[in-house]
Parts: structure tokens; sequence; C-alpha cells
């Protein structure tokens, strides 16, 4: 059908899913967010008690568990068991912990397999942290997107603005923090793949940071 699969990767706050949301956009894909389903994961185990330590537990609840990334009007809803929990995998709570829960290999292959499926009849453009080194290896455009921590905090409060409470300093200390684990982690850690394209995109608009992507993607018609 002529469609390629693109790989969008990078630490916290970089940029990716609205620059993701918007090249899907602009070619008619599908986006797929995979740190929505690593949040939602974290919701409903934290919401049951179940700590990341306890990895028996977290496996066997996981089971169980639905997760489904639902395109709307005003962007992607993010369901647990038919539970709309959009809202809810935003807080800072769940930020706090999620990378945490990222650590977890059994839960880790289990995501895997469903982005995979997710891609299999290609047009997607998928973000996270290891979409180009192992969920899609073969992705024909790949993109390690970067900025400076103190632009990625800034564009993480600008969202945020809305949970009271939270300072830049709060976000500052969360992103240093998911970025050292996403980073040391034994399984998947985040890195930018071989053949990956770096973004830096701290002075570069959303605008332009899409029509980049979406130049090289046309490169491949
Ligand atoms: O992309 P977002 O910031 O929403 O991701 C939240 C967290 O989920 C990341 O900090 C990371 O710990 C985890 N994650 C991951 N692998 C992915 C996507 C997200 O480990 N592909």
């Amino acid at each position: 059908n002529g469609k390629i699969n693109i790989a969008i990767d990078g630490p916290a706050g970089a940029g990716k899913s609205t620059i993701a949301r918007m090249v899907a956009n602009m070619l008619s894909y599908v986006y797929v967010d995979t740190g929505a389903m690593y949040r939602a994961a974290t919701w409903y185990l934290k919401n049951r008690g179940i700590e990341p330590e306890e990895v028996n537990e977290v496996l066997h609840t996981v089971q169980n568990l639905g997760i489904e990334l639902i395109p709307g009007e005003d962007g992607q809803q993010v369901h647990v068991n038919g539970q709309d929990v959009t809202a809810e995998i935003r807080s800072l709570t769940v930020s706090s912990q999620v990378s945490r829960y990222a650590q977890i290999e059994g839960l880790r292959t289990w995501l895997v397999s469903l982005q995979r499926q997710m891609a299999l009849r290609k047009g997607v453009v998928m973000d996270g942290r290891d979409i180009g080194t192992t969920v899609l290896p073969d992705a024909e455009v790949k993109i390690y997107m970067t900025a400076t921590v103190e632009e990625r905090a800034r564009r993480r409060f600008n969202e945020m603005q809305e949970q009271q409470g939270i300072t830049l300093e709060m976000i500052a200390r969360d992103i240093a923090e998911r970025d050292r684990l996403d980073q040391e982690r034994e399984v998947s850690p985040l890195r930018q793949a071989e053949d990956a394209i770096l973004l830096d995109t701290t002075h570069l608009t959303p605008q332009e940071v899409a029509n980049r992507i979406v130049s090289l993607s046309r490169t491949y018609w």
C-alpha cells in the first residue's frame, strides 16, 4: 500500500508526541503513543497497591488488562478495561512512577507485542523510548528527538499548567529522574538506534520538525 512506519524515540518532553501526532495527521497515518500504554499499566497497578518490586504480582495482574488507544476528535483517548483514564495517566503521580514499572521485562514483552501488532499493516507513527531499537527495528524512518533539559521541562510545564501546585522545578526533577531510569535500565534502555536521525528540537518550531520528518518519509515513496 506504499505506506511506511516511522519510529520516534527520545527523552521525556522532547516533543515526541506533539510531533508524532502532527506527522500522522499530515500523512493520514495512525499515531501510536507507547508511553500512554506504560502509563495506563502504571495507573492500574498503582491503584491496586501493587509496587514495581512485586514482579510476579505485576505480571499476573496485567494478564487481565485491556489497554486501548482510541483516536478521537481532540486527540487520543486511553482506556483501561473500558474505563477512560486519558486525564489520570498524565498526573505527576503516574509520571513519577512509570519508569519504575517500565523496567519490568515481562511487562515490556507484553506491551511490545501489542505495539508490533498495531504496526503490522504499516502507516504508523509510533513514539516511545525503544521503538527504533526494539519494537520496530525495520521502521523505514527512525528519528531520535532531543532538546535541552531546560527546554523540555519548560514545554512539559506549559502542558501541565492546569494541574495545581506543580512547579517548573518539580517537572525538571521528574524529567531528569525518568531520563536516568530509562537510560540505565537493563531491558531495552533509551538510546539512539544506529540508523536513526538525530533531531535537536531546542530551536525549532513543531511545524519545522514535522515538516522535516515528512520530507524524510517522502523519499520512500
Ligand atoms: O512518553 P512518555 O513520557 O509518556 O513515557 C512515560 C514513560 O514510559 C517513560 O519515561 C518510560 O519509562 C516509559 N516508556 C518506555 N518505553 C516506551 C515508552 C515509554 O519505557 N516505548
